[in-house]
């Protein structure tokens, strides 16, 4: 590859191909928030379209993580409307820079990175927030993010022994169960009735639906047993006001989360006690007792995505994997 004169452009195929397992990305995504945790990272909040429906948006996402010395921008959508077409809801590309000289190096299918490490910050805020010996966990929404968050609670929390997986399409929770079964043989992996079934009684909550402006949320207060740790991915579209306001609330990054404050998001939420890096760098505190209920509040940062792509590239590199192009 000549700098300034060629970029390595990876499909979904070839990132899948050399893409980090889940404990390498979670070991990645850690970096990133201990970067983060020493105010070494540079994070711009999202620039956000919203062409021709509210709930579906176009964001970029820049970052720099200086640890993995990766640089570049997410450019990414998500169309809810899409999965009536048979078209994915998660879709984009990310550009990585040389961070010496800035030049573009990679251009690179985003959706495969945006799932794992999504996976992987959830696996991280399980690492230090899941109460002990977590056996159960329940999963709403059983799409693309669903597949990833799974995986990272059945790497991160050795002690998972079942997961409820609840969603409206009763095949494509039933088509997660098969996947995911196949991987994880240790798992008891059953189909809800609902998500008052799913939630009661799970010591990690998980909600990865649709994201919506107007959300219609479902998880109430009293359904959230003593000691849960709730991970929503779809931001406050499930979660009802009552069942934010719990004993501990943090989020992946204050920044994102003031700029979709700002939107009309999470109105009803407690005031954030810190985010992750605070939480890493010992500025905010963890959990203190097995009968806390905390929510982490994970929005999804670049600095995630950025260090992820820079090994996919490196190994890319190394394996011959991509096409070579000019610039
Ligand atoms: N926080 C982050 O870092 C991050 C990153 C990527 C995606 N996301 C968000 O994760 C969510 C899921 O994305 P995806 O790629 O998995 O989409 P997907 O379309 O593959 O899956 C979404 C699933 O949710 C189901 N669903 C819809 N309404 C539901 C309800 N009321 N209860 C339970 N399930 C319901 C759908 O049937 C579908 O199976 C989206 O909101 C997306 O924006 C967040």
């Amino acid at each position: 590859m000549q700098l300034g004169k060629e970029i390595l452009y990876l499909s979904y195929a070839d990132v899948a191909a050399v893409g980090p397992n889940m404990a390498e990305t979670i070991s990645i995504v850690e970096g990133a928030f201990r970067d983060k945790g020493q105010g070494v990272t540079q994070l711009p909040a999202k620039t956000a379209l919203h062409p021709l429906d509210e709930d579906a948006f176009i964001h970029a996402m820049p970052a720099w993580v200086p640890s993995s010395r990766a640089a570049g921008v997410k450019w990414v959508s998500g169309y809810p409307l899409n999965q009536p077409k048979g078209l994915p809801y998660i879709t984009g590309l990310l550009i990585l820079n040389d961070p010496d000289t800035g030049i573009p190096i990679a251009v690179m299918d985003c959706a495969w990175i945006t799932a794992q490490r999504t996976g992987a910050v959830s696996g991280l805020a399980a690492r230090h927030l899941a109460p002990r010996g977590a056996k159960t966990a329940a999963l709403l929404g059983a799409g693309v993010q669903g597949r990833t968050q799974v995986r990272a609670l059945a790497t991160e929390v050795k002690s998972l022994r079942e997961v409820q997986v609840f969603d409206p399409r009763p095949e494509a929770a039933e088509a997660l169960i098969a996947e995911l079964g196949a991987e994880f043989p240790e798992l008891s992996l059953l189909a809800a009735a609902g998500p008052a079934e799913a939630v009661r009684g799970a010591d990690i909550v998980v909600s990865a639906g649709p994201i919506l402006k107007h959300p219609h949320p479902i998880i109430e207060h009293g359904w959230l047993q003593p000691g849960c740790l709730g991970l929503p991915v779809d931001f406050d579209a499930m979660w009802t006001g009552a069942a934010l306001h719990l004993d501990h609330y943090l989020v992946d990054d204050m920044g994102q989360y003031r700029f979709y404050e700002q939107q009309g998001f999470f109105s009803g939420a407690p005031e954030p006690a810190g985010d992750l890096g605070d939480l890493l760098a010992g500025r905010c505190r963890g959990r203190e007792s097995d009968s806390e209920r905390i929510i982490s509040m994970n929005l999804g940062v670049a600095i995630a995505d950025m260090p992820t792509a820079r090994l996919v590239y490196d190994r890319a590199l190394a394996a011959g994997k991509g096409r070579v192009l000019p610039l």
